[in-house]
């Protein structure tokens, strides 16, 4: 499986196409919940671990947020739509500074825990390609 990290010009808002929906059949919620909960582990000992919760009530507070999402873009149930209401990333992701390096780093989180999941290589790179081109929607600081 090719993880290549693409690279964008700074506020660029490259074309995105959702994730397969064989992500969440073959996963199921539970596996989505423990990939993004192994993901946020990763962040919280990452170069960019000052921008997670560091309370752990916040922290699982973030990971069933970020789960719910998850498995609402997979064609699952709406919980985010239901808990949070419209997803509006770009604009929640705007009170942090998040800047090339950022998004690499968690970018590289998420190469991690994708390459341990036994599931077909396709499903894997549906889901890599739309974190790949999404993240730059994200990156709202640009390094000098
Ligand atoms: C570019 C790299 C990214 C960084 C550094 C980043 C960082 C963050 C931070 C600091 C938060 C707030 C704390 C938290 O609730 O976890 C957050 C929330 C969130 N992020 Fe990201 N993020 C990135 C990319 C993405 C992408 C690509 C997605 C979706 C495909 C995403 C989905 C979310 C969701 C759903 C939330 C919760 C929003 C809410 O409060 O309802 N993030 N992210």
């Amino acid at each position: 499986m090719d993880f290549t990290i693409n690279h964008y010009e700074f506020g660029q808002r490259p074309p995105v196409t959702i994730p397969t929906q064989d992500f969440l059949a073959l996963l199921h919620e539970e596996g989505i919940r423990k990939l993004v909960s192994d993901h946020y582990d990763l962040l919280s000992q990452s170069e960019v671990k000052h921008l997670f919760p560091r309370i752990d009530e916040a922290l699982e507070k973030a990971k069933q947020r970020s789960s719910d999402f998850f498995i609402q873009i997979c064609g699952g149930h709406t919980y985010y739509n239901e808990n949070r209401g419209r997803p509006m990333l770009a604009a929640r992701h705007s009170p942090f500074t998040i800047d090339e390096h950022a998004r690499k780093v968690w970018l590289e989180c998420y190469i991690e825990v994708l390459s341990k999941l036994d599931l077909p290589e396709e499903v894997i790179k549906s889901f890599w390609d739309y974190l790949n081109t999404f993240s730059y929607w994200m990156v709202n600081t640009k390094i000098d």
